[in-house]
């Protein structure tokens, strides 16, 4: 990490940062300091600085790489960034870029999309002040490995949030995140596989997340909220980026063991409760009982319990 970027750090972790403390901690001289604020103002940062208590970063929260990087832990994920203005849809981009040579651990983000998608085909609302990003893995797992990633990806998301916004995540099997019963965030995993040696060729994780809209359309009003409203305070995008890249890096390192089931069982707004499932085309009550070690979700239908590989359930009220 560059002077520079460890400054921007300081400025991001504390409200106010003396060029002493700084220059200390780096082991710099002042006048580095101080070139390395200059050129942050230089690149847009707004940057106060007092004589008597030091700098303080305005946090503007536009989408910066170099905010995220400040935060970036992970070593694979988000070894390349993209951020753009707009774009049809995340999902669609990165899967375009794993069709050519995209790296593994590319990071597409846009500020809004104009065609968001969801899972079963459904668009996914994308207006700016959320978050709209998509992860290219090249997995050396299996196909089957593959059909976990969407659980694991809830869960490290819904762990990421928790960190930065005081405020507790639910996962709705499978992919959705909720907050006081309402959606905050949605998962879509696409990717293909070769078929000669069962293994993934690509995996893209999308993953978008309501941070700051102040407006739903009418059909969503009543089933989504945003994370500034359930934290009651503005998020950093750039922030939450970085804390879920880091944190799902770590999930997707150890996915083979399964540890990440037990936490999405422990969140599961789902496990006990009477649900409608779609699945295959059809839709019908059951009851949702458990998530197996697999992954599955459960579920008592006419007396029978029976694992559910893909589809949704909705709570029955
Ligand atoms: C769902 O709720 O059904 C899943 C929604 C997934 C939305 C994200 S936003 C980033 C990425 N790009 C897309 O077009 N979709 C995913």
């Amino acid at each position: 990490m560059s002077v520079k970027d460890k400054v921007l750090s300081f400025l991001l972790d504390a409200e106010t940062v003396s060029g002493g403390r700084m220059a200390k901690e780096l082991g710099v001289s002042r006048n580095s300091i101080w070139k390395a604020v200059a050129n942050l103002k230089r690149e847009g940062y707004l940057i106060e600085s007092a004589q008597s208590s030091g700098y303080r970063l305005i946090k503007i929260d536009s989408l910066s790489e170099q905010m995220i990087r400040a935060r970036l832990k992970s070593k694979t994920l988000g070894r390349k960034i993209e951020i753009h203005h707009s774009l049809p849809s995340t999902n669609t981009y990165a899967k375009q870029l794993a069709l050519r040579d995209g790296e593994d651990g590319t990071v597409i983000i846009a500020e809004s999309q104009t065609a968001g998608r969801g899972r079963r085909g459904r668009s996914f609302f994308s207006p700016t002040s959320g978050i709209y990003m998509s992860i290219l893995l090249r997995p050396e797992f299996s196909a089957e490995t593959a059909g976990l990633v969407t659980s694991c990806a809830a869960v490290a998301t819904a762990k990421a949030i928790e960190r930065l916004c005081d405020c507790e995540i639910g996962i709705k099997w499978v992919n959705d995140l909720l907050a006081n019963g309402k959606k905050l965030c949605g998962i879509l995993c696409e990717g293909a596989s070769d078929l000669e040696s069962g293994c993934m060729e690509y995996m893209i994780i999308g993953i978008g997340i309501n941070v700051g809209a102040t407006e739903f359309p009418p059909e969503l009003c009543d089933i989504a909220t945003t994370l500034e409203n359930i934290c009651g305070k503005k998020i950093s995008r750039n922030e939450l980026i970085a804390e879920i890249l880091n944190s799902l890096e770590e999930e997707i390192a150890s996915i083979e063991s399964g540890a990440f089931i037990e936490e999405s069982r422990r969140r599961s707004v789902v496990i006990g409760k009477d649900v409608t499932v779609i699945s295959g085309g059809n839709s019908y009550p059951a009851s949702a009982i458990d998530i197996d070690d697999k992954g599955h979700l459960l579920i008592e239908k006419d007396g029978k319990i029976i694992p559910l590989f893909s589809g949704e359930v909705s709570i029955r009220v």
